[in-house]
């Protein structure tokens, strides 16, 4: 029976990484093999969220900011003046979402473009997804008058050219700038 034992050793190794990835689907010993790492950064599908933090702007993937981002920009005192808005919400809408977007922020993730926004940070928590350096060096290039236009306003505006925000995508293929057409 001398064969058994690293086949049991190895048994005792998958185990062990089912239970330590129990918690943390996006980031665990599996998910990391598997198909769940891709490039997209995770959508999520919360009809609260979308309402609540869709209504002035894209609601913006958690996996777009690391936790410490989220809980800034979730504070309560914080949310009553939010970029010069009030964006206020009842203590048990502010707490769910607030669940949401730490259990999926980019420092859980193990998608390709939270994984760069991470790699990009240097233990920064900013307040907006477009000061992360690997965000801002990606639209670099791209002329103020075609960010500044009525159609966009702004580059806080992702989904006014990224065609396909809403899912997570972001790649470079699927930009349609207004007024000037794809990158
Ligand atoms: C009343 C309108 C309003 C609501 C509601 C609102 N926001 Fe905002 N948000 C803004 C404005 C205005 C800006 C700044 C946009 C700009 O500079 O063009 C902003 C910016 C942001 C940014 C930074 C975007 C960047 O530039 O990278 C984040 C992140 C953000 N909001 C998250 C949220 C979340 C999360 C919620 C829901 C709790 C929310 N917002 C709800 C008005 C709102
Ligand atoms: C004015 C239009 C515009 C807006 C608004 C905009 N982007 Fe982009 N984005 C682009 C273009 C154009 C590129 C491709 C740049 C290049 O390849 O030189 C790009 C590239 C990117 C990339 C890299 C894609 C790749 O294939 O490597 C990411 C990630 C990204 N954008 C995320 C965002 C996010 C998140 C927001 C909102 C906070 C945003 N963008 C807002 C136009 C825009």
């Amino acid at each position: 029976m001398k064969r058994a034992t690293p086949l049991l050793t190895l048994a005792a190794i998958l185990m062990v990484g089912v239970v330590s990835t129990g918690q943390a689907a996006e980031s665990g010993f599996f998910s990391y093999f598997s198909l769940e790492r891709k490039k997209e950064v995770m959508a999520i599908n919360d009809a609260t969220y979308n309402k609540e933090c869709g209504a002035c702007h894209f609601a913006y993937q958690p996996g777009l900011l690391p936790e410490g981002s989220w809980r800034k920009l979730m504070d309560a005192q914080a949310l009553s003046d939010h970029f010069g808005e009030n964006a206020e919400l009842d203590e048990q809408t502010r707490s769910h979402i607030l669940t949401l977007l730490v259990a999926n922020s980019a420092d859980k993730s193990n998608r390709k473009r939270s994984k760069k926004i991470m790699g990009s940070l240097n233990g920064a928590t900013p307040l907006r997804i477009t000061e992360v350096a690997y965000i801002k060096n990606r639209h670099e290039e791209i002329p103020a008058k075609l960010i500044t236009q009525p159609k966009v306003k702004s580059l806080s505006q992702c989904n006014k050219c990224h065609m396909k925000a809403d899912s997570g995508s972001f790649d470079d293929d699927t930009v349609v700038i207004p007024e000037h057409g794809t990158w």
